[in-house]
Formats: C-alpha cells, structure tokens, sequence
C-alpha cells in the first residue's frame, strides 16, 4: 500500500506520451516512459519526451512495442527507489524476448536514483544501457545514439542545470488545460533525512525571461492554470527582465499579467522561506489560488532540530496566523514524516496535536525511510517498523477526517471550478476548485478550459459533485 494520503497522488505515473513524431507513424521509434515520485520528475518527463518526440520517437504505453525505454525514478525513500529495481527485472525479460525477434531495445535510468547511485545501477541490473542524472536528461538523444554506436553503456550525472533548460526544444503544444513549470530545483537546507540536495544538487533559479516565455507558450496552446515547481520554490531567486533579482512573488505577479492564464500555484515551500513579500501576494494577487502545500515535517521541536528543520513547531503555527491573516481564505497541506529516529509516542502526539490545530486539508505522510549518505541514516534510536506503522496509521486516519471535515465545509458553498477533462459519465466533466479538489459537474463540452462557478452539493472520499451556477 502507498504511504501517502493525498487530494493530489503523483505518484508513479505513466505518462501517457504525446506523439509529436516527425518521421512517418510507421518507421517511428517508439518510447515508454514509467515516471516515479514528486510532480518535478513528471514535468521532467515531458520535457524529455518533447526532446525525444522531436528526434521521431513516438509515445508508447505497452512495455513491448518500446525500442526505448526510461525509467524517470526517485530516490526520496527506499520504496521508491526499489521499485525500480524490480521494474527493471521485469524489462530485462521483455528485452530479451525483443532481442531473439531482432530488435534491440535502449533502457535508460534516470532521474535521482540515477545520480545517487550511478554505475552501481549497471552492476546490479546489466539490461541498463544509460543512467543519466536529473540535470543531464537533454543529453538523451545524443546519449542514446553513442550507446548504440558504442555497443557499451554509459553514465551521465554531471550537474549543469543551465545547460539543461538552455538546450531543451521549446514547449511542444499543450493538450491539457494545466500544467506544471519547474522554475527552481535544488536545495540547500540540508534537513537531514533528505537526499534532495545529493540528488539535485544545490539551489537554482531559472531566469524570469525563460519562465514567462515558457509560460506564454504553455498559455497559447490553452494552459489556464500553472503550477511553479521547485524543491525548495519559495527560496526562488531568479534573475529578471531588468537585472534585478525577482523573488517567487515578484515572478508570481509577472506571470499573473499573461493574458488568458488564470491561476497560479507554487509547490513545494519550506517555512523559513515564507516572506512577507510573498504573504502579501497571497493577499494580493487575484490569480495566485488560496492554496498552500507548506511542509512541517513533525510537531515536537526536539525532532524538528534534530531533522534540521530551522523551525519549531510554535513558529510554524504561528507563521500559518500570519498568512491567514492576509489571505482568511487559505487551505493548507503539509508533509509530515512518522518514526524520525528517537521520535517518542509523546512527540508523536504533539505532531497530532499541530496537525489539528492548523485544520489541515489534506496531506502526504510517510514513514521516515534511512537514505544513504544523509547525517540522520546515521543517528542511533531508529524505531521500529511496526512502532512507525501503527503512528502512520494513526495519523491518516486523523488526516483522513480533517480532510473530510474540510469537504463537507465545502458543501453549499459556490466555488470557481477550472474544467479540465470529460468525466467518466456521458455529459459530466472534471475540474479542480481553488482548492486542489476535482469536482465533478454535468456541464457542456465548451466548459473545457473554463472557470465556472459550481454549486458543491455533495461529495466523496475524493471529490466533490456539485451544479453550475449561472455566471
Ligand atoms: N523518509 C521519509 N520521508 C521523507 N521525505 C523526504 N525524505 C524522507 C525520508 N528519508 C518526505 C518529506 C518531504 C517529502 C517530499 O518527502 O516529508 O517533505
Ligand atoms: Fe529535502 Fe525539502 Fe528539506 Fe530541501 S527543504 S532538504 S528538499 S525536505
């Protein structure tokens, strides 16, 4: 079972790819793409099959058919990582099956278990062609022509986060109504159960010149709503059209003035980095959503020193007032880690404790996972699986409430619903409120792409149902 309880899962995903293929459909190369982990790998993912689309491959999702093959992985806990493994036992059969028929098939890692691990990948699973790190994915193609060439396998972790987006094709066009927009990777923070700033090296701001044109085209091919990535976002400081330094509020109103874009989100933030310039966006800006993903990690301030945190839990709480205070509307979910080495039951409880009091909306949790490499993989006191079990059983069940709470509050209130796709049902649509929940509406097809107030009249474990109102 996944450990995470969300509004939002992300979480291994298959992108379904789009084919943009140049060659002919029948001589077109095929790709599958397996995307594991946070919504950066997926936008990653992409961002390397527009590369590839451009160079004739087309999208595949059956395993079989793929000449190529990339595993786009994630290193953040054990499970994650595993999962690759076993992913690739699987394609190695399939590889070879694909061999004794004469075709040759390319299997690539990449992504933060990439560069974690390295050349071990090609020891421990010899199917492996190409492991290339998160910074070095616009490299594939050339990649792949000189493992063909080569006939040998070859690793590819160098950071050089410029040279990546400065390479990249354009944005192919859109055929979605949202997307994601990495404009920060990397982390300095240093908490110390996290591999993030091993993985992804250390803080990096995309310039403000880069982003808007990359938001721009994402608009024109009908994006009404973008999603600012990064691991640490709201540490963002990115160069802009005039030589000053933007923070993330600055880009935030930038981009609010594009024409036809109606709502912004930003994801993922650390406490220590919510300044007063982008509370007041909250305040302010019409198109940022009243939406707040803001990592606490746990309640009792001995584990959030021990963890790094540069917080505790009171300063959280009361970082939380001071946003509410300037935007009464906000909606805030959180990570929170269980079972942080020498984590007692009473510091358990005072996570409880904070998690009630902020009234969160939703959240993902997890168990803490020893990574290799990280200060807290080496702290004494590790709890015991079945102790971390039964916290993080305790604590999605409260998660799970507060989340239900939170929808039945929603319930006879009218809420801009942005429509994004057709629902299972002939004439029912699919949208996202303000937020982050999908509601489901009978609604006309010309809705697609459209905010449309609807009147929440009920809901489920994960959506709400509602009608639309007249505008
Ligand atoms: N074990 C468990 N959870 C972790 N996270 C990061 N590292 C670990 C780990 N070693 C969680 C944190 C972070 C989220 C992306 O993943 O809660 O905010
Ligand atoms: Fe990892 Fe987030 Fe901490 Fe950075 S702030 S080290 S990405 S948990």
């Amino acid at each position: 079972m996944d450990d995470r309880l969300t509004t939002d899962a992300t979480s291994d995903q298959d992108v379904a790819v789009a084919a943009h293929a140049g060659a002919g459909a029948s001589r077109a190369r095929k790709v599958y793409v397996r995307t594991f982990g946070c919504q950066m790998n997926v936008y990653d993912s992409e961002r390397m099959t527009e590369a590839l689309s451009a160079q004739g491959y087309a999208g595949t999702d059956a395993l079989e058919d793929a000449d190529l093959v990339i595993l786009n992985t994630c290193h953040i806990r054990e499970k994650a990582a595993d999962k690759v493994y076993s992913d690739l036992g699987r394609i190695r059969q399939v590889k070879d099956a694909r061999a004794e028929a004469g075709s040759d098939t390319v299997v690539a890692v990449v992504g933060c278990v990439a560069q974690a691990e390295g050349s071990e990948i090609l020891r421990r699973a010899p199917a492996v062609d190409l492991v290339v790190g998160p910074q070095s994915y616009h490299r594939l193609p050339e990649l792949i022509a000189r493992t063909r060439a080569e006939n040998r396998p070859l690793v590819e972790t160098e950071f050089s986060e410029e040279e990546k987006f400065a390479q990249l094709p354009a944005r192919a066009p859109s055929r979605s109504v949202t997307a994601f927009l990495t404009v920060q990777e990397g982390c300095d923070k240093f908490c110390t159960f996290c591999v993030v700033p091993y993985t992804r090296g250390m803080e990096y701001s995309r310039a403000v010149a880069d982003v808007e044109r990359e938001a721009r085209s994402l608009v024109a091919s009908g994006v009404r709503e973008l999603t600012l990535l990064g691991q640490n976002v709201n540490g963002y400081h990115g160069v802009g059209p005039d030589g000053r330094t933007y923070s993330l509020a600055d880009l935030i109103r930038h981009l609010a003035q594009i024409d036809g874009l109606e709502r912004l989100r930003y994801t993922t933030s650390h406490p220590r980095d919510m300044s007063d310039d982008l509370i007041a966006a909250h305040a302010g800006e019409k198109k940022l959503m009243p939406y707040l993903h803001l990592p606490f990690q746990s309640g009792a301030d001995r584990i959030l020193a021990a963890m790094n945190r540069k917080h505790t839990a009171r300063e959280y709480v009361d970082l939380v007032s001071r946003i509410r205070a300037a935007q009464p509307d906000l909606t805030l979910s959180t990570d929170i880690i269980v079972g942080f080495p020498g984590e007692t039951d009473e510091e358990f409880e005072e996570t409880l404790a904070v998690f009630a009091e902020v009234g969160f909306a939703a959240a993902y949790s997890f168990k803490y996972s020893p990574r290799p490499g990280t200060p807290a993989e080496k702290l004494g006191d590790q709890i015991a699986e079945d102790v971390k079990s039964e916290r993080l059983a305790r604590l999605q069940r409260q998660i799970e409430r507060q989340q239900k709470e939170f929808a039945a509050r929603c319930v006879g209130r009218t809420l801009p619903v942005l429509f994004e796709k057709q629902g299972r049902r002939p004439g029912q649509l699919i949208g996202r409120s303000p937020y982050l929940q999908s509601v489901h509406a009978e609604a006309p097809a010309n809705m697609l792409g459209r905010l449309v107030p609807v009147e929440i009249s009920s809901f489920g474990p994960n959506s709400l149902a509602g009608v639309i109102r007249p505008e």
